[in-house]
């Protein structure tokens, strides 16, 4: 048993609420896996995840892509500071290789504000893409401050901090298998 912050947290996760199941999820990817393919048919698909929480999503939406896929990974971090709120993001590691000329696919984890993927898919497209796409397994779109351009999404979610399939709570609970809230 460890506390974090004013949660206590352990191994068993029992004091999160299921939002979404492992079951539930699954079938979504599976779909989206579908749409996608079937959207990008005769191309190839340049996957760019946004570290960390979009790495469960990116990894299992990719088994379920019919068409060549090639992954690439970006880190992110907004700036901390609360008088800086023009949704600037600070690169902490940028991608490996050039996106110029590629049908680009942005996988992110949730989308809240919104003020981190609309300052990331503008800088992207400066890098001259051929084609430049977000998909996000949860969206928020009651918290959105940023207008972006969502053009696939896993589930629209009520204004709720949830964690797990890779989101977390103070760096906890990412590897839960469902998505859920944390129980104050
Ligand atoms: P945005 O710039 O406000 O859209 O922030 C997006 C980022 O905030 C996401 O990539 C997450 O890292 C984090 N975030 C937003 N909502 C949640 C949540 O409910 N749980 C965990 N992380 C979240
Ligand atoms: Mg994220």
């Amino acid at each position: 048993m460890k506390n974090v912050g004013k949660v206590r947290c352990n191994t068993m996760a029992e004091n999160i609420r299921v939002l979404l199941s492992e079951e539930e999820i699954a079938q979504r990817i599976r779909e989206l896996g579908e749409l996608i393919s079937k959207e990008y048919e005769g191309k190839n698909i340049h996957m760019i995840c946004v570290l960390k929480g979009g790495v469960f999503f990116m990894t299992e939406l990719s088994k379920h892509i019919t068409v060549p896929v090639s992954i690439d990974f970006m880190s992110v971090s907004s700036y901390g500071d609360a008088t800086v709120s023009s949704g600037r993001v600070r690169i902490l590691k940028d991608l490996d290789e050039t996106i110029e000329g590629k049908d680009v696919l942005v996988v992110e984890d949730i989308i809240d504000s919104g003020r981190t993927l609309s300052y990331l898919m503008e800088m992207l497209l400066t890098r001259r893409p051929n084609s430049l796409k977000l998909c996000t397994l949860l969206d928020k779109p009651s918290r959105r401050e940023a207008e972006v351009t969502v053009d696939y999404t896993g589930f629209q979610i009520p204004d709720e901090f949830v964690v797990g399939y890779g989101l977390d709570y103070a760096q906890h609970y990412r590897n839960l298998p469902y998505i859920g809230v944390v129980q104050q």
